[in-house]
């Protein structure tokens, strides 16, 4: 001992095909990280600062899964139990609001189950009834079931190919759980931009409010470089920076999926690319 080695990585383990869970130690960040919020991994001095979920934590040490999506990621995933991160920041961003409402549903899409976690195990210790959707593309991509079914008074699973569970989307899933008789207080919703603008619009229909959370938009976290960028409401928002929560009927989800679409997958190849 003696030798204080911060953002030391444990517990590595492989989730689903390109996507890796890791606790890493932070004993400050651990302290004061409430669910929703994220920090900045930047794994090698000079690299690029990834944005991720604070999934879970203990006294010392945070909790991290991520995908593989470019050069940065790629690098994070050669890292073994016993090698640190070069800079670990955060938390970082407005905490999610955690109160008693009753019955809540929480939605998590692909890799977006892992930063619904956090929020559904603070709602279920509020005394909620928590009922959960998690939805992949096929059972292969299901990940973090283990801890759903722990923390959900309900689990439904849908898969695209009916590999698992309902074959549907996680808005079959939303119907199926209404009309089996849920009054649903209020829901949470993460995953691709397209899932969360039509849970949001399901959400509407079945009458019920939905969080959805930005997150998986943020390109570097740090409020600069314009990835997150919404409008909510009448108002330009940075999901990095004002979120990443916002109440899903506010988010002007074509226009985002619009700019997405032609910017974002060049920004974020380019962002990973430009670093060698
Ligand atoms: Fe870059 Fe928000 S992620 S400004």
């Amino acid at each position: 001992k003696g030798v204080e080695v911060l953002f030391e990585i444990s517990e590595k383990k492989k989730l689903a095909q390109d996507v890796y869970s890791v606790w890493v130690e932070a004993p400050k960040i651990a302290a004061h990280a409430q669910p929703g919020q994220f920090v900045i991994v930047i794994a090698e001095e000079d690299g690029e600062r990834i944005p991720l979920t604070i999934v879970d934590k203990t006294e010392d040490n945070i909790r991290l899964i991520f995908q593989v999506v470019g050069k940065s990621t790629r690098k994070m995933a050669t890292f073994e139990n016993g090698d640190s991160f070069a800079h670990v920041v955060g938390p970082l961003g407005s905490p999610s609001e955690i109160d008693y409402y009753g019955t809540v549903l929480l939605i998590g899409g692909g890799i977006g189950v892992a930063p619904i976690l956090p929020i559904l195990k603070a709602l279920k210790e509020k005394g909620n009834r928590v009922i959960s959707i998690m939805g992949a593309r096929t059972a292969d991509l299901l990940i973090l079931e283990d801890e759903f079914s722990q923390f959900s008074d309900k689990l439904i699973i849908t898969t695209d190919d009916g590999s698992k569970g309902m074959k549907g989307l996680v808005t079959d899933g939303m119907k199926k759980v209404v009309s089996d008789g849920e009054e649903i207080d209020k829901a949470w919703a993460i995953g691709p931009v397209i899932m969360m603008k039509f849970a949001t619009k399901t959400a509407q229909e079945l009458g019920f409010p939905i969080i959805v959370s930005l997150n998986p938009i943020m390109v570097d976290g740090t409020g600069m470089c314009g990835g997150c960028r919404v409008t909510v409401g009448d108002n330009v928002k940075f999901a990095c920076v004002d979120g990443p929560e916002f109440e899903g009927e506010l988010v002007e989800w074509d226009e985002l999926l619009k700019r997405l679409g032609q910017y974002k997958v060049e920004e974020k190849s380019s962002l990973e690319e430009k670093k060698k």
